[in-house]
């Protein structure tokens, strides 16, 4: 293989090396329960403490306003479930509000919410993902309780006006919560400032842990914990701490509030230059906003070519990415990110997306624009579709629906 690039971010990032040595303590010699009352433990409890207060100053909040969990998909679970399912939680507050592009995560917490009773509004979305306000707007009723709606979206990059949901939650008296997995590290987030109630993120999208994620929930927000148990987490998240994990996610949070200015400058410019050189591919488009879109996510559609074919041939040439339309999970469907944003079935299902980091070098995109290029050029020869097009006949319908 020529050269290996990992370019697939936004699923899941390379554990940094400053993380890597700060968890390693707690993975031999730190071994104590943080709960504990001995000395043993009593790093471990400051190492969880110095941890919450890097998450804090990264969001601009209180240490006591982070609940650490297993990944953003209990952060999400816990903002929805745990402040519907709160003891005193009024009855009347049945109904919340998520949009159309939400990851699973949010989106079957919903659904499973429907089916026990709860009423679910599912907002749409423009061309470039962005929430209709009016659409938003009209939703809310006295009885809803919470607004859900995403920081950034994990397929198409683009950037939500969190300040200005937020604004409009409050003014028709609803809480607002949002999925910031793919924000929180690749932009500046300040729940103050923004107004933000509830914030799930991630650790492994930051260069920290897998498992690791934690929920910001305003103080006076009351949640019903989902794990019962010991009481950890101030009795919001029962359960032994993940000491190393939490480290681990502490420090990618200090490291992103720390560094954040030099290098999302430096992702972005290496996503310019591949949306540059992918672009000159003919009948190819990029997806998501142009301007307010995450600084590692490069999104397109490619006309008359497969995305699973050539994800998998692009990983053959050392290249990981990933696509919106997998045949293989036995859905002949695009994504429903795709799907949300009006794309018709036969151009969605040519999705590619290209997430970079700050581990990616000008080199790594060069060769991602070589390859690319190569590999769609490949599959279009060998396309009947790509035949009919160029050849001036209407294109070929590649799916019924
Ligand atoms: C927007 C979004 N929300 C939630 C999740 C789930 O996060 P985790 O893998 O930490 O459970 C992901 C993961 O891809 C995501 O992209």
């Amino acid at each position: 293989m020529e050269r290996v690039v990992y370019s697939d971010n936004a699923a899941t990032t390379p554990i940094s090396k400053n993380v890597y040595n700060a968890m390693l303590p707690y993975l031999t010699t730190g071994y104590g329960n943080p709960s504990s009352l001995y000395s043993l433990a009593r790093e471990e409890k400051k190492a969880v403490d110095q941890a919450r207060t890097y998450a804090a100053e990264c969001l601009n909040c209180e240490p006591d306003e982070i609940i650490f969990t297993s990944g953003g998909s209990e952060a999400d679970n816990l903002a929805l479930k745990g402040l519907l399912f709160g003891k005193n939680f009024p009855k009347n507050k049945h109904h919340i509000i998520t949009s159309t592009i939400e990851h699973h995560a949010i989106l079957h917490t919903c659904e499973f919410l429907e089916r026990i009773g709860y009423e679910v509004t599912y907002v749409g979305v423009d061309e470039q993902g962005h929430i209709k306000m009016d659409e938003l707007e009209q939703a809310i009723t006295e009885n809803t309780a919470l607004v859900s709606i995403m920081a950034a979206n994990n397929e198409i990059g683009t950037i939500q006006d969190l300040k200005a949901i937020a604004e409009l939650c409050h003014s028709k008296g609803t809480l607002f919560h949002t999925d910031a997995v793919q924000a929180v590290g690749h932009m500046k987030i300040d729940v103050k400032e923004m107004g933000i109630d509830m914030l799930s993120l991630s650790g492994h999208k930051i260069r920290g842990p897998k498992g690791t994620g934690a929920l910001y929930c305003r103080k006076g927000i009351v949640l019903e914990p989902l794990i019962h148990g010991g009481g950890q987490e101030r009795g919001k998240r029962s359960g032994t701490e993940n000491v190393a994990g939490i480290v681990g996610l502490g420090e990618a949070m200090h490291y992103a509030h720390e560094h954040m200015d030099e290098y999302l400058p430096y992702v972005a410019s290496l996503r310019d230059r591949l949306i540059e050189g992918v672009l000159k591919i003919p009948y190819t488009q990029l997806t998501g906003d142009p301007v307010n879109r995450l600084p590692g996510t490069a999104s397109f559609v490619i006309e008359c070519i497969e995305g699973e074919s050539l994800v998998l041939r692009l990983d053959l040439a050392g290249i990981a990415t990933s696509t919106g339309s997998a045949c293989s999970t036995g859905s002949l469907d695009p994504s429903h990110v795709l799907m949300a944003i009006g794309l018709p079935h036969e151009i969605a299902h040519g999705s590619l997306r290209v997430t970079l980091g700050e581990q990616n070098t000008v080199e790594d995109v060069d060769y991602l624009i070589e390859k690319i290029t190569y590999v769609v050029k490949t599959l279009r020869d060998m396309s009947p579709v790509w035949d009919e097009k160029m050849s001036g006949q209407p294109m070929l319908k590649l799916f019924d629906k």
